[in-house]
């Protein structure tokens, strides 16, 4: 188990949800570009907010994350919320993964974070994951963020830049993209506050 996903596993360790049960809110505003009941990939989706909540839109999705603990609690969040037969969890370390190729008509990728050295050969993966018109929708925090206390990479070369990923998805037309202010949420690790973040939507 590499070393960031086994900080993240420690605190999935109990019961309570670290980032609670609502969805990443640029998530909800752009999952109206997504096609009805589509095959979505939600990569490094922890315990499940993002993914299980698109399966109850109706979305068959595959929810992969490195922490054991996170994948389980993901599981069981879609149990409860009675969206288990469109919900699949699969505990894999990304970087190692054997990714998919055209299959997948949307990729969700939320606060997930590489080294720089990694990074663009992840970005490229998670484009091939998808068929052609495939969207992406991402949200990371912006390099400018480290400093405010209010969660996210500690290190700037872990935070991406729009020039980042516009880099990275050249060989993709990107629909939107912007560094933004907007308030983080508070979590166990944090109260809170006005966070930088990058957000992209990007097609095939
Ligand atoms: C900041 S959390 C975000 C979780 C989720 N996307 C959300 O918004 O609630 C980052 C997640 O990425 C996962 N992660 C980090 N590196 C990974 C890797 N190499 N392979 C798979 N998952 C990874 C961690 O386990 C963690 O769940």
């Amino acid at each position: 188990m590499n070393n960031a996903i086994h900080k993240w596993n420690e605190k999935y360790a109990d019961d309570t949800l670290v980032f609670g049960s609502t969805p990443n809110g640029f998530l909800v505003e752009e999952s109206k570009r997504l096609p009805k009941a589509c095959d979505i990939l939600c990569v490094g989706d922890g315990e499940g907010r993002n993914g299980v909540w698109l399966a109850e839109q109706g979305f068959d999705i595959l929810s992969v994350d490195g922490a054991e603990n996170g994948v389980k609690k993901a599981i069981k969040q879609a149990r409860l919320r009675k969206v288990s037969e469109r919900f699949k969890g699969l505990c894999v370390d990304l970087l190692q993964w054997d990714w998919p190729e055209n299959c997948y008509d949307a990729l969700v990728c939320l606060h997930l974070y590489f080294m720089p050295e990694d990074r663009p050969r992840m970005h490229r993966a998670m484009l091939e994951s998808l068929k052609t018109k495939g969207l992406i929708i991402l949200e990371v925090f912006h390099p400018d963020n480290v400093g405010r206390g209010c969660g996210g990479p500690p290190l700037r070369e872990l935070c991406y830049s729009a020039d980042d990923l516009e880099s990275d998805f050249k060989n993709a037309d990107i629909l939107f993209l912007k560094e933004t202010e907007r308030e983080i949420a508070p979590s166990s690790f944090h109260n809170g506050g006005f966070g930088k973040v990058t957000r992209m939507v990007a097609q095939k």
